[in-house]
């Protein structure tokens, strides 16, 4: 469910024709839809009614900060993996009290700053990393709030690179090693044990992953409890997976009956790490056709956003629909193209002998289901500058992020002072 509609003939963004965008602010650029990202936090949160969960946005998919007080402002919590995102997610307004620091790599200084920003959580996926979080704790005189990320061995039946339950990923603490390390754990004088943390993988579509991951969950926190390890709290991480080429996916209502079904009546508070999820459906990234070019075997529409902008295709050979933002006719006859940008790599592939009504030179595109680890991923490559980002709000729209120009691309460079730019 989106608000990315056609109305007299021109795609909108609830009631902004994502043409009368293009003109403001030039293309490529992503544009979400604050009524979406709304419409999806409700559809989620209210799921998990009744019981006493907070869910905490994870931050990654999409960190404007327009879009992070968006759902700050329904109550949204949020989920972090790196100082820069706890940062963004404070100055979006989120609640210290209301943020999981996770990841896997957290650095001392960034375990020190989360310490120092009263976090509600900070999930520590490794033996080494509990040790210096100990450490780090105990110079600032505070016991840490910590849940253990315990990797449960499970396969999420998802892209392999974004699968992170299986013993063999670099994630979280293998289950069953949880128990020695909630013991030394409970002995830590900078260690205060929240709970137990669990994410194991992003795009699922299948739920018994789920119920075998939180399963597995129940019966580590039973054990746990047996030994006089106090358990409140439960992070279930994010992963829900969206449809992206209308397939049927499970929606937070069976997700929900899941949890319901296997972690509800532990009496621990619940958090939720949802990503994609909620931002998903709620982006688009619009570019221009730059050439039409009649290939010796296939047509290609040369595009002006590239895999820079939009790494998901080229990464995970991920689908995304495309769109003429102008409406073709019902009836237009389609041809089968490839939409490719302008980078000099092969990878650098939209979609491959998709079929598409006609369009030219110079139309106007709308690649959908962008709104998440699209612009968050972008890069400058080939010396691209970043995409703008804009908001929009039934007839308003607004630019939430500048398009970062060349010269301030080339200005990050120094010469060495053995070059003279004088020569
Ligand atoms: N929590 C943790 C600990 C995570 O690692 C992630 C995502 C999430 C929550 C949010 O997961 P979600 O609800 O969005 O599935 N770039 C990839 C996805 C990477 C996901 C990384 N971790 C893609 O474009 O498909």
């Amino acid at each position: 469910m989106d608000h990315f509609t056609y109305r007299d003939g021109v795609l909108c963004a609830e009631d902004v024709p994502l043409s009368q965008i293009a003109e403001a602010v030039g293309t490529p650029f992503y544009c979400y839809s604050t009524a979406t990202l709304e419409h999806h936090y409700k559809v989620f949160a209210d799921a998990l009614s009744g019981l006493d969960a907070t869910v905490c946005y994870a931050v990654k998919a999409n960190p404007n900060i327009a879009v992070i007080s968006t759902l700050a402002r329904l109550g949204a919590g949020a989920d972090v993996v790196s100082g820069g995102e706890l940062k963004r997610a404070m100055a979006a307004g989120v609640p210290p009290e209301k943020i999981v620091f996770s990841g896997v790599g957290k650095t001392r200084d960034e375990l020190a700053q989360a310490i120092a920003s009263g976090v509600m959580q900070i999930n520590v996926e490794s033996e080494p990393e509990l040790q210096a979080l100990n450490d780090v704790a105990m110079e600032a005189g505070v016991k840490a709030p910590v849940a253990l990320r315990i990797n449960p061995d499970i396969d999420a039946k998802t892209h392999a690179k974004i699968s992170t339950g299986k013993s063999e990923n670099k994630f979280g603490i293998e289950w069953t090693r949880a128990h020695a390390v909630y013991s030394r754990a409970a002995k830590m004088p900078g260690i205060d044990i929240t709970g137990v943390a669990v994410h194991i993988g992003s795009q699922l579509t299948d739920l018994q992953p789920f119920h075998d991951a939180f399963r597995r969950l129940r019966d580590l926190v039973a054990m746990l409890r047996a030994d006089g390890l106090p358990i409140r709290r439960l992070d279930l991480g994010g992963g829900l997976g969206i449809p992206y080429d209308g397939e049927p996916t499970p929606g937070p209502a069976e997700y929900a009956a899941v949890v319901r079904d296997t972690v509800a009546d532990l009496g621990c508070s619940l958090v939720f790490e949802p990503g994609r999820m909620i931002v998903g459906n709620a982006g688009v990234m619009v570019s221009r056709i730059i050439y039409v070019k009649e290939g010796a075997t296939r047509t290609f529409l040369i595009i002006d956003a590239a895999m820079n902008d939009l790494m998901r295709p080229s990464l995970y050979d991920a689908y995304h629909a495309i769109v003429p933002v102008s409406e073709p006719a019902g009836n237009a006859p389609q041809k089968p193209v490839d939409v490719v940008g302008p980078v000099c790599e092969t990878g650098d592939t939209f979609c491959r002998q998709r079929p598409m009504p006609p369009v030219a030179a110079g139309d106007l595109l709308a690649l959908r289901t962008a709104g998440a680890y699209g612009a968050a991923m972008a890069s400058t490559y080939n010396t691209r500058p970043l995409l703008p980002e804009v908001l929009v709000s039934g007839k308003a729209f607004s630019l939430v992020r500048k398009r970062v120009e060349v010269e301030d691309i080339i200005a990050m460079d120094r010469l060495p002072a053995w070059i003279s730019p004088a020569g």
